[in-house]
This record gives structure tokens, C-alpha cells and sequence, in this order.
């Protein structure tokens, strides 16, 4: 990883999406049993994890994001400012695309703000299919690619200057589909064009849950 990488998009991250804190917080409150976070980077959601969890497994390519999503934990677990024990959290370096975990091992997986950043993400997907139990839920929030427009094109003439820049996120995802041909069933899904809290080309967000069968 480079310096741009580990020392100064990790804050970066912190400021762009500081307006959906609250997001995050519905997001992973409601993940229950067993969870998987794929590529929680920094470690935002982190401390937003309701007594519901028996464990959080997060999974993340970036070494220096799991140092730093640890180095918040104990700051919290200090403070007595964890809802689950530190101890319930298990993070690693690894990715999305080749999860070293058993085929039906989890109950619940967190797929936040991610997906437009895996580079194969139908096979991050795949794998997350494989790794949920039957009925298990993925909750998702997700920035995707705008379904018309001005936007739509802008999101695409400008995703070859912003993915360098954003360590490899793409403005114009279509991760409904993805999830889709990965077999998954959406159980509620909420598509925003233009969410009121996030920079204007990735405010096309869809959130929801999505189920295995
Ligand atoms: C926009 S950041 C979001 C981080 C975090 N989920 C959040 O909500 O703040 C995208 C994250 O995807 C991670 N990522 C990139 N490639 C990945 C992969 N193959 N598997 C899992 N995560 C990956 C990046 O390292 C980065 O932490």
C-alpha cells in the first residue's frame, strides 16, 4: 500500500462520509448472531454493533485500515463506549473475493460503501453468498451508478479520474444486480437518487436487506 493509501485517504474516508453517520448506525444496529463486514476499512460501523452481535468478524485488504479500526476499538473498549466486548470482534487483513471462512458460518453480513470498491465484485459476492447460512441477511448501503441522466453519464466520464484518486472506487456500480446474479433475494430494498447527505456523484444510494434462501 502506498503512503497516499495508509496515511491519508483513511481520513479522507472519515471526512467525505461524516454526514451519514446516522446511516451507519441503522445500518449495523440491526445485524444479529454471527456477522461478517466486508472491507470495513477504517473501522466506522464498528462501534455501532448492538448487543444482538455474538461476534463481529470484519475482513480487510488495507493492513494499515485493520490497525487503525483496532486502535479504535480499544480506544472505545477504554471508555466503555462498546455496546458488544472487545473481545466478540475479530478483524483481518484479507479480502472480500476469497473469504477464509467455512460455507454457511454466518448469520448476518454487512456490505457498506464496498462494492464499489472491490475489484471482482461478483466474486466478492459469491463468496458472500457462500459464507451466509440459508436465511441469512446481507445489509447493504451502497453508492451506485444513477439510473438516468446527467448524473449517470457524469458518473461515468469522471469514474477514470475519481478511482485513482478514491483508492480504486467506481462511481458507476450496479450492485443491485450484482447481488442479483449472486442469488441473493432482496427483502426490502430502498433506492435513493439523491441522498441528501453525501457528495452529489455517489448520493445514488441503495440500502436494504438481501436475503439467501
Ligand atoms: C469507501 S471504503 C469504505 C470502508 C468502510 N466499509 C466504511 O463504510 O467506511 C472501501 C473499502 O473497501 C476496501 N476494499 C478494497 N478492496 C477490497 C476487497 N477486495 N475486499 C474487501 N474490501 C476491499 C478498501 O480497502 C476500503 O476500506
Amino acid at each position: 500500500m502506498s503512503f497516499y493509501e495508509d496515511k491519508i485517504f483513511p481520513y479522507a474516508l472519515d471526512i467525505a462520509l461524516a454526514g451519514i453517520q446516522q446511516a451507519r448506525v441503522d445500518l449495523v444496529s440491526s445485524a444479529k448472531g454471527r456477522v461478517l463486514e466486508i472491507g470495513m476499512g477504517n473501522g466506522a460501523n464498528l462501534p455501532h454493533y448492538s448487543a444482538e452481535a455474538d461476534e463481529v468478524v470484519g475482513i480487510e485488504p488495507c493492513s494499515a485500515m485493520v490497525g487503525m479500526a483496532e486502535n479504535k476499538l480499544d480506544k472505545l473498549d477504554k471508555k466503555s463506549k462498546l455496546n458488544i466486548k472487545r473481545e466478540q470482534y475479530n478483524l483481518q487483513v484479507g479480502s472480500g473475493e476469497d473469504l477464509p471462512y467455512e460455507d454457511n458460518s454466518f448469520d448476518s453480513a454487512i456490505a457498506c460503501l464496498v462494492f464499489c470498491t472491490i475489484p471482482n465484485a461478483e466474486k466478492a459476492a459469491a463468496e458472500m453468498y457462500r459464507v451466509l447460512k440459508p436465511g441469512g441477511s446481507v445489509l447493504f448501503l451502497e453508492h451506485v451508478h444513477a439510473k438516468s441522466g446527467v448524473k449517470r453519464r457524469m458518473q461515468n466520464w469522471i469514474n477514470p479520474i475519481w478511482k485513482p484518486l478514491a483508492c480504486g472506487c467506481n462511481l458507476n456500480r450496479d450492485t443491485k444486480a450484482v447481488f442479483s446474479n449472486a442469488g441473493f433475494d432482496y427483502e426490502t430494498i430502498e433506492e435513493i437518487n439523491h441522498h441528501p447527505r453525501m457528495l452529489p456523484l455517489f448520493s445514488s444510494v441503495m440500502r436494504g436487506v438481501a436475503k439467501k434462501a
